[in-house]
C-alpha cells in the first residue's frame, strides 16, 4: 500500500510522487489549507492539502485524529520559514492528491503528549503504544535481544527451551500454580527460574547453555519486579568463577558498545559484599554517587547517649555517619522528610550535626545530639568523614541490618536529590556473599542464593561445622545501583548438596520430593558448572533511561499484579473448576 515510511520522506525525494500510510497525529487548518502530521513508526511527515482540489479537500475537512490514512502526493520543499529541523522529515511535506480514509478512530482516551495514569494507559496499551518513546523501547528491547543472541552464538553457546509447566524452583518467591486436570489434585508451578533444567543440560554435556526466557514470581512488586519477567538465563560447564563473570563482562560490553555506542570498562571492578554493606549500606552500590558510610561504631561506645551506645556495644549493631557536602543548607522541614524517608527502612530517627564552622570547634557544630557527645567522640567523627563548613552529618543507629538499609537508601535518595550522580555507567560485580543467613526468627539458616549455589567450604562436615562465615561462590552484576544479574558456580557434590540442605532444614524426604531428580543426576557424572541469569528488563530500563520495567515490558501487570487490558486475573466457569478437581472456599465475609 505505500512506497516509503512516513518518517522515511526527506529532501532527497523532492520532485518524486510517494506513497505513504499512517495515523492522522495532528491536524491544523491554516487559511484554507489543511495541515496534517502523518504518523507511522518510523516519524511524522507532514501532509498538504490544498483546497484546489476539491474532492479530496472535501474529505480531509472530515479527518479527525487519529484516522488511518492512506496519501498518495508530491514531495516538495517546505516554504521558506516552514522548515522544522527539529523533525527528520522537517525540510519536506506531500502535496496530496489521493486520499483514502482505512478507518476512522473515536477519540482516545489520552493525547499523545500527555501524563495520563498508569491504569488507564494500561487498559488502553495499545494507543500507550503508539507514542514515540513506547515504540522505541521496544526497538530497543529488540535490539538488545539481538546483541546477545549474536554474542553468545558467536561464542558457542545453543538456545535451549526449558517448560514452563514444571515443578517449583526455589529462587525465594511464592510460585504461581497451574491445576492438572489429568492428575486431579495436583499442580504445575509455573518457572521462577530455569535453574535445575539448566543444571541438567550441563549434565547432558550441552556445555554452554543460554535461552531468553520468562519467569514466574508471586512477590511483593516493585518499580524493577514483575510477577512475570525476562531473564538472559546462561549456563556453562568446567569453569570457575573467572570464566564466567570474564565471559558475562564481554556479553555486556558488547550489548552496551552495539546498542548504545558506549564502552564499558574492562575489566568490571569487583567488590566483596561485606566491602559493600559497611562502605555504601547495600548489595547493589550505585558507584556514581560520591557519599559513603562511616564506621563510627567505635567511637559511640562509651558516649552518654543509649541510642548511640547501644548499638555500638552490639555486636550485631551498627552506628554510621554519612557526610552530605553542602548539607547544612537543610531545612528543618527536609531534615524531618529524611527522618520520615528513613522510617520507612526501619530508622528510630536520623541524627544530624551541621558543621557550620569547620574551625569554630564546638562552637561551629549545630545539633541535637552535641550535648551527648564528648570532644573527642565529635573529633573523631569529624575527622573521619573529613567534614567542610557547610557539610551536614548525618547518622544512623541501630542493628546493623536497619543502619545498612536506611543510610544505603538515604544515600540514594540523597544523590538524587542534590543532584549528585554522576553521568554514565557504572558496572560491578559484588562477589564473596555470606552463604547463608539466618531467617527473621534468627534461628533457622536460609540461603542468600539458591540452594545449588557452591559454598567456598568444598567439604560437607567443615561446612556444617561453620556454616555462619561460609561463602558462596557466588556473583551478582550490578550496573547503576540495580542488581542486573546474579550467578553462581554450582554445587556439583551429591554429598555437599545435601549438607546443604540439611543446613538449610529440607528434611531428607523433602530433598527426595522436591529435587531427588537433581540429587539422582549428581550420581551420573555431573561436570563442574556454573551460570548467571540477567533480568532483562532491568537492563533495557536501564538503557532506555526509563523509570520502570512497565515501560520497556509491551503489556505489564500493575503493582498489584492486575493487568487493566484484559482484565486478567479472571474467574473461570464453574464447568472448568470442576474439569480442574478445584471447589472454591466461600469468600470470606467480615
Ligand atoms: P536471580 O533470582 O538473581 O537469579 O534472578 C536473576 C535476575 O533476574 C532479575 N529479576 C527480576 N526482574 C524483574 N522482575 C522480577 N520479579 C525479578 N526477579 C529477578 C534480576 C536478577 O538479577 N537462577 C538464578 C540465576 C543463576 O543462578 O544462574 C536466578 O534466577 O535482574
Ligand atoms: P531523641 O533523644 O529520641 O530525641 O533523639 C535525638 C536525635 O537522635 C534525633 O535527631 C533523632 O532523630 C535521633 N535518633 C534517635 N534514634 C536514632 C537512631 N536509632 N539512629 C539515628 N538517630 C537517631
Amino acid at each position: 500500500m505505500r512506497s516509503h515510511y512516513c518518517g522515511q520522506v526527506d529532501e532527497t525525494l523532492i520532485g518524486q510522487e510517494v506513497e505513504v500510510c499512517g495515523w492522522v497525529h495532528r491536524r491544523r487548518d491554516h487559511g484554507g489549507v489543511i495541515f496534517i502530521d502523518l504518523r507511522d513508526r518510523e516519524g511524522l511527515l507532514q501532509v498538504v492539502f490544498d483546497p484546489d482540489r476539491a474532492d479530496i479537500f472535501a474529505e480531509a475537512e472530515r479527518i479527525r485524529g487519529e484516522y488511518v490514512l492512506a496519501v498518495k502526493g508530491l514531495v516538495r520543499e517546505r516554504p521558506e520559514g516552514t522548515v522544522n529541523p527539529n523533525m527528520k522529515t522537517g525540510q519536506v511535506e506531500v502535496l496530496a492528491h489521493e486520499l483514502v480514509v482505512l478507518n476512522r478512530a473515536e477519540t482516545p482516551p489520552f493525547h499523545h503528549d500527555e501524563q495520563a495514569n498508569e491504569e488507564l494507559r494500561l487498559k488502553y496499551r495499545y494507543l500507550d503504544l503508539r507514542r514515540e518513546g513506547m515504540l522505541n523501547n521496544l526497538r530497543l528491547r529488540h535490539k538488545v535481544t539481538m546483541a546477545m543472541r549474536e554474542f553468545l552464538d558467536g561464542d558457542g553457546f545453543v538456545d535451549v527451551e526449558t517448560p514452563m509447566l514444571t515443578r517449583a524452583t526455589p529462587e525465594g518467591a511464592r510460585d504461581y500454580v497451574v491445576p492438572s486436570r489429568t492428575h486431579p489434585g495436583k499442580f504445575f508451578a509455573l518457572p521462577q527460574s530455569p535453574q535445575i533444567f539448566k543444571q541438567l543440560l550441563m549434565m547432558s554435556g550441552l556445555d554452554r547453555y543460554y535461552q531468553i526466557v520468562r519467569c514466574f514470581r508471586d512477590e511483593d512488586l516493585r518499580a524493577d519486579r514483575q510477577p512475570e519477567f525476562t531473564q538472559l538465563d546462561i549456563e556453562m560447564s568446567f569453569v570457575d568463577e573467572a570464566s564466567v563473570t570474564g565471559e558475562m563482562e564481554g556479553l555486556v560490553r558488547h550489548l552496551f558498545k552495539k546498542v548504545l555506542d558506549v564502552d564499558l570498562p574492562s575489566p568490571f571492578p569487583r567488590m566483596s559484599y561485606a566491602e559493600a554493606m559497611q562502605r555504601y549500606g547495600s548489595d547493589k552500590p550505585d558507584l556514581r554517587i560520591d557519599l559513603e558510610l562511616i564506621e563510627v561504631s567505635d567511637l559511640m561506645k562509651s558516649v552518654d547517649f543509649k541510642v548511640f551506645a547501644g548499638p555500638a556495644a552490639d555486636p550485631e549493631g551498627r552506628v554510621a555517619a554519612l557526610c552530605l557536602p553542602q548539607g547544612s543548607e537543610l531545612s528543618r522541614k527536609q531534615i524531618d522528610n529524611y527522618t520520615d524517608f528513613v522510617a520507612r527502612y526501619g530508622a528510630r530517627g536520623l541524627a544530624y550535626i551541621k558543621v557550620n564552622d569547620i574551625d569554630a570547634g564546638r562552637d561551629g557544630l549545630q545539633s541535637p545530639i552535641l550535648k551527648f557527645l564528648p570532644d573527642d567522640a565529635v573529633n573523631g567523627i569529624l575527622e573521619r568523614t573529613a567534614a567542610k563548613t557547610g557539610d551536614l552529618i548525618f547518622f544512623g543507629a541501630d542493628k546493623a541490618r536497619v543502619v545498612n538499609d536506611a543510610l544505603g537508601a538515604l544515600r540514594v535518595k540523597l544523590g538524587e536529590d542534590r543532584g549528585l550522580v554522576a553521568d554514565g555507567w557504572s558496572p560491578l560485580w559484588i562477589v564473596d556473599f555470606p552463604m547463608f543467613e539466618k531467617d527473621a526468627t534468627g534461628k533457622r539458616w536460609t540461603a542468600l542464593h539458591h540452594p545449588f549455589t557452591a559454598p567456598s567450604i568444598n567439604d560437607a562436615e567443615a561446612l556444617k561445622a561453620d556454616a555462619g562465615n561460609a561463602l558462596s561462590r557466588a556473583y551478582d552484576m550490578v550496573l547503576n545501583g540495580s542488581e542486573i544479574g546474579g550467578g553462581s558456580i554450582r554445587i556439583h557434590d551429591q554429598e555437599i548438596q545435601a549438607a546443604v540442605f540439611d543446613l538449610l532444614s529440607i528434611s531428607k524426604d523433602e530433598a527426595e520430593e522436591k529435587f531427588g531428580f537433581l540429587l539422582r543426576a549428581l550420581e551420573f557424572g555431573c561436570p563442574p558448572h556454573g551460570g548467571i541469569a540477567f533480568g532483562l528488563d532491568r537492563i533495557v530500563m536501564l538503557m532506555a533511561g526509563a523509570e520502570s520495567i512497565r515501560d520497556v515490558i509491551a503489556f505489564p501487570k500493575t503493582q498489584s499484579a492486575h493487568c487493566p487490558l484484559t482484565n486478567a486475573p479472571g474467574e473461570i466457569s464453574a464447568e472448568q473448576l470442576k474439569e480442574a478437581g478445584i471447589r472454591l472456599r466461600a469468600p470470606r465475609t467480615e
